[in-house]
């Protein structure tokens, strides 16, 4: 069969007060929506006018920003969030169609807790759940995990693929079928449709069955984001979405072909691997208006704030005038060492002061920020769209409710009018509206796994 043309997929990352990290801090901002349900809700509710396909919730389980004290820790404005989980079970009850995915992290749950979590949410939604599975990247979530430290990062990645086949298999604890609650002859489910886990590996030990009925996607939608080679290959091999932050075209084509041949690899059709890469778009009436803005934007930035946040890559700055030039060569730290290079690269060619580098780390917490007229930013994303580097965009606002409303107000509807963005949902769950492949139960109809033994059964992935 034909394929259907492809279509720009469009996410909507909520990161809490705006993805700027001083965004709260801009005249129109709403400073108190990380704790304002209403506040989500209204938005939530715009993007699913728009046919928008989905809502992403990043999460972390602690404050993750390094700090002495509380007063170094009192400007920063991403603090408060919600229990992504929650939040989103709130707001499949406020909205019909559009796709609500979470982060949850591997190595701070247990896989039994989290099919259950996951499950539960497709259920409520009917069919609208979605996964960003994590390991964790922060010290303070640690600490607030009984650890000392953060995992090593193999071992974190060890024990998400270990976890995730957990929770997949889990999630094909019941054949589609299986409850037939008939109350005539007393049975409530048909025993050959149950199918026991009995998973006994390295990290976890899971018996099963899942107790709840088989959801309606069955195998609710997976996203993954991670960077290194081991991050790499655990999204080629279970994702069905690949959130990335590419500013630059050519290495988000690089980083696209590199993916899709991952996918390849690992027996899958790359064409059902969407990568999505993040974007914050600063819209103005004419190109001069949106560099005001962003210049707006940028300015709000604490000298605190932002001495803070650049101290991880370029160290101590503390005792500088943040007006005064980036000092060369930049003092040894302990940060990313590829980031630190490219600065110092570029830093040699066209020097900025430090206030103008922790700005513009700031505004958009790494990702590509588009600043333009509605036609530009609607003509680069087409050309990254066309040119493989991207099967569609998470995008971002700097501050909300505002920046949200900005491009799904003016952004999408020009999207749509290209003919790129969709102008309707059609399918009954999100797996579908996405054009992802259906997940049967493999274990349908097979007998015999149901007994309380300790034999492994075949676990799907
Ligand atoms: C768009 C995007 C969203 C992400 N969301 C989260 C998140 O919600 N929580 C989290 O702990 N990490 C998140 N990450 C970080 C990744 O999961 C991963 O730790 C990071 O990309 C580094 O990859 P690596 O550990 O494979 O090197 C996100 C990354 C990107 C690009």
């Amino acid at each position: 069969m034909p394929k259907s043309p492809r279509r720009m997929k469009i996410g909507i990352n909520m990161v809490q007060n705006g993805a700027h990290n001083s965004g709260w801090r801009h005249p129109d901002a709403n400073a108190g929506i990380a704790n304002d349900f209403k506040g989500y809700a209204r938005i939530i509710q715009k993007a699913e006018a728009q046919k928008l396909d989905f809502m992403f919730l990043a999460d972390g389980a602690a404050v993750r920003i390094p700090h002495k004290d509380a007063e170094e820790l009192s400007r920063h404005g991403h603090i408060d969030r919600f229990e992504p989980l929650t939040l989103l079970a709130a707001m499949s009850a406020v909205t019909e169609h559009i796709g609500l995915i979470c982060t949850a992290s591997t190595t701070y749950n247990e896989p039994y807790a989290l099919a259950r979590k996951f499950a539960s949410l497709d259920h409520i939604s009917g069919g609208r759940a979605g996964w960003n599975v994590v390991t964790g990247w922060s010290e303070e979530e640690a600490l607030n995990f009984s650890r000392d430290a953060l995992m090593e990062h193999s071992e974190r990645y060890e024990r998400a693929n270990e976890f995730f086949d957990v929770v997949t298999g889990l999630w094909n604890s019941w054949d589609d079928d299986a409850f037939v609650r008939d109350k005539e002859e007393g049975r409530y489910f048909r025993p050959e449709g149950m199918h026991l886990l009995n998973h006994k590996g390295p990290h976890y030990q899971v018996r099963g069955p899942l107790n709840l009925e088989r959801s309606p996607q069955g195998h609710p939608v997976i996203a993954q984001a991670g960077g290194s080679g081991p991050g790499r290959d655990l999204g080629a091999r279970i994702a069905d979405i690949i959130y990335t932050g590419q500013k630059d075209k050519a290495i988000a084509q690089e980083f696209y072909a590199d993916m899709k041949a991952r996918v390849a690899a690992a027996g899958r059709d790359p064409d059902a691997v969407m990568i999505m890469p993040g974007m914050m778009p600063i819209i103005g009436a004419t190109e001069a208006e949106a560099q005001a803005k962003l210049d707006e934007l940028k300015a709000l930035v604490h000298p605190a704030v932002g001495l803070q946040l650049i101290s991880k890559m370029f160290g101590d700055l503390s005792g500088y005038d943040p007006d005064a030039l980036m000092p060369l060569p930049l003092p040894d730290s302990n940060g990313v060492k590829s980031a630190i290079e490219q600065w110092e690269r570029r830093l040699a060619k066209t020097p900025m002061t430090i206030r103008q580098v922790y700005e513009e780390i700031s505004i958009s917490s790494g990702h590509n920020v588009c600043c333009g007229t509605v036609e530009q930013i609607a003509d680069v994303m087409q050309d990254w769209f066309e040119t493989g580097a991207c099967d569609g965009w998470n995008l971002m606002a700097p501050y909300m409710p505002g920046g949200a409303e900005e491009y799904l107000d003016l952004l999408v509807p020009e999207l749509r009018r290209r003919g790129l963005a969709q102008s309707e949902y059609s399918g009954d769950t999100l797996r579908a509206r996405l054009g992802l492949e259906s997940r049967p139960n493999p274990l349908s109809g097979k007998d015999g796994a149901g007994s309380v033994s300790d034999e492994p059964i075949a676990m799907s992935h």
